[in-house]
């Protein structure tokens, strides 16, 4: 599974010549990038990003209105992403350099373990923690894994059946569960193998279950927020809270679905969740509100498009579930899946998306949108974007090397 002796352009030349098979289907982004410059641009950047905030006791995020760099405290949502990256870097690519950094940035955020305001557990502490538990095997990272997962779930309402999303907006939702939600439930199922604790997977299919029951529209898009009645259980709103309206597709949230309903079937074999998949992935692709390059408007059905913001990120994290979902459908069907993840790679990787070498930030991914309603993060660089472009990144190398073992 491993792969960490590759040279980089090798990476890249795997990538993008080596089976990648981009369908004529869809129009490719005008401007690429050579796989050269990619190649030097992803190592550049992240080597950049490890001298730059060498030392911070808080991570990056984005940047600020006045394209300043945004670091944000162990408790936000994103702190995880950027010690992530760097594990995933360090196993692409074999630099010490990153180990060092990975370590440094992932052990700032080891109280978060007991922080149980939040539902966002599995962000912070599965993508640093986690990654760095299973590519170091050190013991301590374990702890700090199984006592997050234990905070998570106090959290879980049994009458719901859910773990209860935030505590803000009290006025608005007595019990909400958004579809991001999904995403946190990888920390669980790792942490029922490693303590045979049925809890973890008892919480995990209860939550999966009321959100494929609820969160989902006849069209396989979903809801972004479920409020449920903490006391009976029942639904009482299906909203939006960073879409354009309660009744639209918010891309990130189709993406985290997506990944959500991936990782569901991985872990249980379940066909249901791969069936819930496979709809998303129908619902996203035959969108007519999907542009050419892949890449989504921050709503899929944002009032203004084709004048509206884009969101790498969603596509990231899109292509990242994308080449899983592939590797568990008939072969037919993965033709597809991948045809669609490699053309999102190959837009993301060309001048379009991926910043450029002259910027003043050590960001991979450009046109991100975080909160467009608030005004918050539009079309910038985000580090979840970079996070799951690179494990998507990843997947890819690992396919294409299975690909060659299989021959
Ligand atoms: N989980 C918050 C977001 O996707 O913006």
């Amino acid at each position: 599974m491993k792969i960490p002796s590759l040279s980089i352009p090798v990476i890249i030349l795997m990538l993008f010549n080596s089976g990648c098979n981009i369908s004529t289907q869809q129009p490719r982004t005008e401007n690429s990038l050579s796989i050269e410059a990619v190649s030097n641009a992803v190592s550049g950047r992240l080597s950049d990003a490890v001298v730059r905030y060498e030392g911070m006791t808080n991570n990056p995020r984005s940047l600020d209105e006045e394209g300043e760099l945004d670091l944000v405290r162990p408790g936000d949502w994103t702190s995880g992403f950027y010690p992530g990256c760097l594990w995933y870097a360090w196993e692409i690519y074999g630099d010490s350099s990153f180990l060092q950094a990975a370590k440094s940035h992932t052990e700032i955020l080891e109280n978060e373990k007991l922080n149980g305001t939040t539902h966002d557990m599995g962000f912070k502490m599965f993508c640093s923690y986690g990654n760095g538990y299973r590519l170091t095997g050190d013991l301590h990272y374990k702890e700090v894994l199984i006592e997050s997962a234990y905070t998570l779930i106090t959290r879980f309402n049994e009458t719901v059946g859910c773990i209860r999303s935030w505590d803000h907006n009290g006025n608005k939702w007595k019990f909400p569960v958004i579809i991001d939600n999904m995403m946190n439930l990888e920390l669980l199922f790792w942490a029922f193998q490693e303590t045979n604790d049925s809890i973890f997977y008892n919480i995990c299919i209860s939550h999966a279950d009321k959100t494929m029951a609820n969160h989902f529209r006849e069209n396989n898009s979903s809801y972004h927020v479920i409020g449920y009645n903490p006391e009976t259980g029942e639904v009482e709103q299906k909203n939006t809270h960073q879409g354009y309206a309660h009744e639209s597709a918010w891309s990130r949230g189709q993406a985290w679905g997506l990944y959500g309903f991936t990782l569901m079937y991985r872990e249980t074999g379940d066909i249901k969740y791969l069936k819930q998949a496979e709809k998303i992935h129908e619902f996203i692709f035959s969108h007519k509100n999907l542009p050419p390059d892949l890449i989504p408007y921050w709503d899929l059905d944002a009032p203004g498009i084709p004048d509206e913001p884009r969101d790498a990120s969603s596509a990231a994290i899109i292509a990242s579930a994308l080449y899983e979902l592939g590797t568990y459908v008939d072969a037919k069907n993965s033709e597809e899946i991948y045809e669609h993840a490699n053309s999102i790679m190959e837009s993301l990787s060309s001048e379009n998306y991926f910043c450029s070498k002259n910027s003043k930030h050590a960001f991979l991914l450009d046109h991100s949108t975080g909160q467009m309603l608030k005004n918050s993060e539009i079309d910038v660089p985000i580090i979840y974007a970079d996070y799951y472009f690179i494990e998507a990144l990843y997947r890819k190398i690992n396919s294409e090397n299975a690909d060659d073992t299989n021959q």
